[in-house]
């Protein structure tokens, strides 16, 4: 799995983890090792919404279940934290007992206050849907990832791409403050004053457990009109369709904010058993059909189905399959090209932030999926998925690879992740030293 796939390996053995928490009863904490202990010591230092869940229980199997089974930790108890105290506690509690942890994100935890109208602050475990949503109903909207199913602070703490982008800059940008319950198990407030800001916006998951962020949120414009297209194209329209990708849209970086455009390689032996099809999604915000100049050329090339429609921001999840109740409509490898627009991310100074890729304009993800359980299917995947990955390094100018960390598969390494620039590195060792020196934090993309 070369999208997404989480950087668990290195793990071995059993883990105890921490789902994250939020504001109101949400997250959770899973920790392991003797679990009557871990109720009797831990669970009288708990706030009465917290929980225990040992494996066997309904809330222990949906909180550990995960998008990508690739290399996925062994938890066995889960911790469902209620309170920043909880988080903090539960820390404590782990460092004591020298027990692994991760934070794994909860699912809740929503919008808690939204005082001036610039800024809202938000649960650590929120997701997507419920952020847009409830801003929506205040005429507010805020940089989220495109799936209805992920969190902020998940993405966010790695960059954060999201549709809002191209308007204001990544997820981590619009953080103003966030509360962290560092390696130590103290809380802590950080801001832009705090050296540790740096690190938190790129490399964060490496730093703490985030227990609410305060954000900076926007009015919506132009009622918040969207409107799409999606077209299919059979395989021999490709040249030309990239070709007009880069010339009409993307642009080296000037395609307009308000747009986003992505393309996939799949396979639906239905339309053409013996080569993949191309889908092709353009996005433009602020107006009820996607203006012609950028639609023509690509209807123009004969696609084999055409599909569009308006609506709101709201309505994006669903164009693209996207939402939760979207039915499982690509459960077969895929090949995706993401072409966010990048201005809002590309005025933010580079040395800024963690986050090491604004120059960056396409996100390129490889996608491939297999049943889980079969060791050599497993181990073919991972190969097949790095040869593709090799065959558009090597097609592309670049003399690095460079990895989205939150899309890393995990081999990439902290170069590939935090950057090439040696300084950039060194900065987060040096921070990774004071803020958490026994490594406490390690399970997603270290870079120690
Ligand atoms: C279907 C799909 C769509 C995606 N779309 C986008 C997208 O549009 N833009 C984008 O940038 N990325 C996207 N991603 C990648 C996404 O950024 C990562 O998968 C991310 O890790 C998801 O975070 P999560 O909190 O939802 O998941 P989780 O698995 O719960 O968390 C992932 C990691 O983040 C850490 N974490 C979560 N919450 C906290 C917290 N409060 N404090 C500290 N650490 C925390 C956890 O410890 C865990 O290690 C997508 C992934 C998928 C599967
Ligand atoms: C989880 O346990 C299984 C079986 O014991 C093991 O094969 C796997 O490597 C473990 N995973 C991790 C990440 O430790
Ligand atoms: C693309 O944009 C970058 C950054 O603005 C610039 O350095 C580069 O020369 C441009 N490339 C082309 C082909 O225009
Ligand atoms: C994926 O799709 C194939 C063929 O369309 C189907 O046989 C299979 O059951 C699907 N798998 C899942 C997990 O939905
Ligand atoms: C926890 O770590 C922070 C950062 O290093 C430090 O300032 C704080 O004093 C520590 N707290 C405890 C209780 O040791």
């Amino acid at each position: 799995m070369e999208f997404l796939a989480i950087a668990f390996a290195g793990v071995l053995g059993n883990i105890c983890s921490i789902l994250s928490l939020s504001t109101t009863s949400t997250g959770w904490f899973n920790s392991l090792c003797s679990p009557g202990d871990i109720s009797s010591v831990l669970g009288p230092h708990l706030s009465s919404g917290a929980h225990i869940y040992l494996p066997g229980s309904d809330q222990f199997t949906q909180a550990t279940t995960r998008w990508s089974a690739y290399q996925a930790p062994n938890f066995t108890v889960i911790v469902k934290v209620a309170t920043e105290s909880d988080v903090g506690e539960t820390v404590k509690y782990a460092n004591k007992q020298n027990i692994p942890f991760i934070a794994v994100n909860g699912g809740h935890g929503a919008i808690r206050s939204l005082e001036d109208g610039k800024t809202a602050t938000i649960g650590g475990g929120a997701l997507s849907k419920q952020i847009t949503d409830s801003l929506w109903t205040k005429g507010k909207q805020t940089v989220t990832g495109i799936c209805e199913c992920t969190s902020l602070l998940g993405p966010g703490l790695g960059g954060g791409h999201g549709i809002l982008q191209g308007r204001y800059g990544l997820i981590a940008d619009q953080f103003v403050s966030l509360n962290v319950v560092l390696a130590n198990g103290s809380l802590i407030t950080v801001g832009e004053e705090s050296d540790l800001w740096w690190g938190l916006k790129g490399a964060g998951h490496n730093f703490g457990i985030i227990t609410s962020a305060t954000t900076k949120i926007y009015d919506v414009p132009d009622d918040g009109v969207w409107s799409y297209i999606r077209f299919i194209y059979t395989h021999d329209k490709v040249e030309d369709l990239y070709e007009a990708i880069n010339t009409h849209l993307l642009k080296n970086g000037t395609q307009p904010v308000d747009f986003f455009s992505y393309s996939l390689f799949f396979n639906l032996p239905s339309l053409d058993p013996d080569h993949s099809l191309i889908a092709f999604f353009i996005l433009q915000g602020g107006t009820a059909s996607v203006e012609s100049q950028y639609a023509d050329p690509f209807k123009k090339m004969g696609p084999v189905m055409m599909k569009g429609d308006h609506g709101s921001f709201k309505d994006i999840a669903k164009w693209t399959d996207m939402a939760t109740d979207s039915p499982p409509s690509l459960n077969n490898s895929f090949f995706l090209f993401e072409g966010y627009s990048v201005q809002g991310v590309q005025s933010i100074p580079s040395d800024s932030t963690a986050f090491p890729h604004r120059e960056a304009n396409l996100l390129v993800a490889p996608v491939v999926t297999y049943e889980p359980g079969d060791k050599k299917l497993e181990s073919e995947a991972f190969q097949f998925g790095e040869t593709l990955r090799e065959i558009i390094f090597q097609g592309s100018d670049e003399k690095e690879m460079y990895s989205y960390v939150n899309y890393a598969s995990g081999n990439e390494g902290p170069q590939s992740w935090y950057g090439y620039e040696p300084w950039r590195l060194e900065k987060l060792r040096v921070l990774k030293e004071k803020y958490d020196p026994d490594n406490r934090l390690s399970f997603y993309a270290p870079f120690v």
